[in-house]
């Protein structure tokens, strides 16, 4: 049943990913074998240190969402 949800191999872009739903999400997928991209317009180790110590590779990048330019440069600092 647990393969089912085997993220291991894949990487997850989590969006508001420093705090609320967005660090559980992140937490979560990380739990399941992801690696994770937090990005979020506040800076925090918090989320970023919890998906360290569950052995995921984990990128923070602190930026605003809102401009097209970032979302590029969000998808190309993961690629
Ligand atoms: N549909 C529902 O039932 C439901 C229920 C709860 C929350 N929500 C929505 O889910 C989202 C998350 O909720 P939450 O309680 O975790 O909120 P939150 O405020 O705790 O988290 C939002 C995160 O997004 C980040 N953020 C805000 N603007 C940003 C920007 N321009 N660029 C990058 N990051 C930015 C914030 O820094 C924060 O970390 C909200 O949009 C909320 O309205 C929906």
């Amino acid at each position: 049943m647990n393969s089912l949800f085997d993220l291991t191999g894949k990487v997850a872009i989590v969006t508001g990913g420093t705090t609320g739903l967005g660090e559980a999400i992140a937490v979560g997928l990380a739990e399941a074998g992801a690696d994770i991209v937090i990005v979020d317009i506040l800076a925090g180790t918090e989320t970023h240190d919890t998906i360290k110590n569950l052995g995921r590779k984990v990128l923070q990048i602190t930026t605003d969402l809102s401009k097209m330019e970032n979302i590029n440069m969000v998808v190309n600092q993961t690629v």
